[in-house]
Order: C-alpha cells, then structure tokens, then sequence
C-alpha cells in the first residue's frame, strides 16, 4: 500500500491531532459541579489555534469554574474536553494536557517567598540550561522591566510585576496554549497597558484563552470571543462582531454606561 493510501487519522501515535486547522481546544456540552452546586450546565467553545480566544461575562457567571474545569482542577461532571485532538478524560489525560497548556491563575500562583528568578526556576526545572536561558531571553524581551527585580522576593513585588512573573512562569516550558485568568485586575491602567502590549506580541508566539473583564485589554488583544453568563453560553463570534454589539457589551460587560 502506497503512504497515500494509508487510512489516513487525524491523530498522530500520541493522540494528538496533526490538523493544522482542528481547534487546540474544544468543550463539548460541559458541566461542572462545586460541591453540590452545579455550575458549568453546558459551556461548549473552541479554542482556534494560533489566535487569542477571550472568554467573557459578569462576575460569578462561570469563567474561573471554566478555566479550572479545563485543568481538571475540577473536571467536570458531563461533557468533553478535547485538547489538540486527544480527549481529556481521567487523571493520566489531564496530567499530559497540562505539559501543553500553562494556567496564569486568578491569584498569580506564584511563590511569594521566592526571589522572581527562583519562581522561573521552579517553572522551568523540566527543560536544560540552554532552552532555560532562551525562555529567559524571551520573557525579558517581553517585561524588560523584569530584569531589575529577578533578585527581588515575589511576595515584594507590585501586582503589575507579579502579572510578569506569573506570565513567564507559563512561559518556561513548551506550552501550546496559555489559559490567563484576569490579568488586569488590580492593575493601574499604565501597568494594564504594558500587560496588553505583552499579550499582543505573545500573540505570535503562542495561542491564548484569556478571560478578562476589561473591555480595553480584550478588544485590542482577542480575535475571538465567548460569552458566559450563569454558567451557559451566551454569545460568541470575532471581536469586531462583539465591538459591534452594543446590545450585549452593554447588558453583559457594563461597556457605553447603562
Ligand atoms: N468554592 C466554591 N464554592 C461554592 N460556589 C463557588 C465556589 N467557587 C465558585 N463558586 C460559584 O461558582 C460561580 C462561578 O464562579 P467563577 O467561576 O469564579 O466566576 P467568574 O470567574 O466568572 O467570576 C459563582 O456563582 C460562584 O459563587
Ligand atoms: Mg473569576
């Protein structure tokens, strides 16, 4: 049998899809419980490759719930999670997911009593000097700000700082997708704007599932949205059709007064 005519799979021998234009991520129908509360009843999006998907809604509508989901810090109780065409289901699944994907959490999750070199350290025990030193490279180029507190204890740090530390943390390995969660929160709005340029060139770099709530930072960084609200899917659509609609930036996002 000629290669051609090889029954031809979308998965390669480790599971994963080799179709450039398959979604990185998928959610299908997702439902995920907190204790006895069911609070994901049906998020189902996709997460394009190469571009910035940004998942919005109002406070409590689900967006944290579904970043943790997609971790399998809560794996949820109904539904499918497929990332890069291999399905997540299990705790083996979830472990080999997280080598691709980076979470930047809520919180930051970064070592407060570790100097911000340490912390990169930490994140990046898994890879050689060499690919180390490149990573560091790139993520100066990215925060050269950075460069002046790499002694500096994180817990001592700014929130902007602390944004860049979390960020680079993600950075370190060879992650495929960066889930952010809510960078901009507690930022000053210099610092949120040095955030957005970093997000805009990480772009290029690396596909991005952000939430954020700051209409600024996710009109100029997103090419995509989804639209949460009460734990189902709302909207979702290209940015533009998003900055479009004022209807629903108005009614969901608080955007243009009320
Ligand atoms: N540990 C928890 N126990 C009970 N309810 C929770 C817990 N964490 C989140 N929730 C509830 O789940 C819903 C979604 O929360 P979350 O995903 O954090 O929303 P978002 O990130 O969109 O603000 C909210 O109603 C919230 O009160
Ligand atoms: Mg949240």
């Amino acid at each position: 049998m000629k290669p051609s005519n090889l029954p031809t799979s979308a998965l390669t021998p480790n599971g994963l899809s080799n179709d450039p234009s398959a979604p990185m991520l998928s959610l299908d129908d997702v439902h995920t419980y907190i204790g006895q509360f069911h609070i994901l009843q049906g998020i189902s999006m996709q997460v394009r490759r190469g571009a910035a998907t940004v998942l919005l809604g109002r406070n409590g509508a689900g967006k944290t719930t579904t970043l943790k989901t997609i971790m399998g810090l809560i794996p949820p109780r109904n539904g499918a999670i497929a990332f890069n065409g291999a399905k997540l289901d299990g705790e083996i699944t979830y472990k080999l997911a997280r080598r691709g994907i980076g979470y930047v959490p809520e919180d930051r999750g970064i070592f407060r009593d570790m100097t911000v070199e340490e912390n990169l350290k930490l994140a990046a025990r898994s890879v050689s000097s060499g690919e180390y030193r490149q990573r560091l490279d790139f993520c100066t180029e990215l925060f050269p700000d950075m460069q002046r507190f790499m002694r500096q204890k994180a817990g001592t740090l700014s929130g902007g700082q602390q944004q860049m530390v979390a960020m680079s943390r993600g950075l370190m390995v060879d992650n495929k997708l960066l889930l952010i969660d809510e960078p901009s929160k507690g930022l000053a709005p210099i610092v949120v704007q040095a955030v957005i340029e970093a997000l805009v060139k990480l772009k290029s770099h690396i596909t991005i599932l952000l939430v954020e709530q700051n209409f600024t930072m996710a009109s100029i960084v997103g090419d995509y949205f989804y639209l949460i609200d009460d734990g189902h899917n709302v909207a979702n659509g290209t940015m533009e059709e998003l900055i479009n609609d004022k209807e629903l930036t108005r009614k969901y996002l608080g955007v243009g007064g009320v």
